[in-house]
């Protein structure tokens, strides 16, 4: 993974033009009249890598999230373009009775998670399949936050049996655009999940799997910097 930063990426070179040296063949300059203009293309500034929250939708003891979460942490490592932080809805302990004025004990939750999604440009939202919808806690970690999602993206890695989380994954999308988030189109999800990883947590046929994560991320980026450029334009005002 590439680490964050708000400082713009570095210019080639930051001590001013460099002179090109003579091509091979030709006369060194001599003052004679000023070669004509470079045509090489001047290269793209390169965005600094989006920052996005993995969010692991089970709390379940004995659940199969982390092999799921490990195998995309994976994924963003080998990206320059996403720089990866981990919510995970089993450390923080949200009740489903929401509060204006939270008691102490539940701020003292919330504040393990409010700043990292805060923080985040974009979100992965892993989600198992339960009873054909998503998590419960998954449930309280969304509906705990408001701003926090707003005109970001967020895609979907899910998993479970024969549906692979796929209508908990439909149901999310609803659940999103109440708050103002884009979800994206791309997503990856794991038939009969526990059968498709080895005992270390390595996917048996990986192809396929490994080419939808990595669409899925590229229009997750390509959000996360539309909007970015967008926002910085013109704050959304929803
Ligand atoms: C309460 C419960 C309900 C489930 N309902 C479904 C379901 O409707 N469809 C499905 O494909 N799998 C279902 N499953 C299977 C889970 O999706 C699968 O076990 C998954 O690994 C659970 O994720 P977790 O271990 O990270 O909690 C259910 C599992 C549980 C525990």
């Amino acid at each position: 993974m590439t680490p964050a930063t708000d400082a713009p990426a570095a210019p080639a070179s930051s001590a001013g033009p460099v002179p090109a040296p003579a091509a091979p063949g030709t006369a060194p300059d001599r003052g004679g009249p000023a070669p004509a203009p470079s045509r090489d293309p001047v290269p793209a500034s390169v965005p600094r890598p989006s920052r996005v929250a993995v969010i692991v939708g089970s709390n379940r003891e004995g659940r199969f999230g982390p092999v799921v979460a490990d195998w995309l942490l994976g994924h963003l490592g080998d990206r320059a373009d996403l720089v990866a932080d981990v919510v995970d809805t089993a450390d923080t302990r949200l009740p489903t009775a929401l509060s204006h004025s939270p008691s102490p004990e539940v701020a003292a939750e919330l504040a393990k998670v409010t700043p990292k999604l805060a923080d985040a440009e974009a979100f992965v939202v892993l989600t198992p399949e339960y009873n054909h919808s998503f998590p419960a806690a998954l449930k309280a970690l969304v509906d705990w936050h408001y701003a926090e999602w707003r005109a970001k993206p967020v895609a979907f890695v899910s998993y479970g049996g024969v549906s692979g989380g796929l209508r908990a994954v439909e149901q999310l999308r609803q659940v999103f655009a109440e708050l103002h988030a884009v979800t994206v189109r791309d997503s990856v999800s794991f038939h009969n999940a526990g059968a498709s990883f080895d005992e270390l947590g390595r996917h048996r046929d990986p192809a396929a799997a490994d080419a939808a994560a990595k669409v899925m991320l590229d229009r997750l980026v390509w959000w996360a910097l539309a909007l970015r450029d967008a926002k910085s334009v013109r704050p959304y005002e929803g």
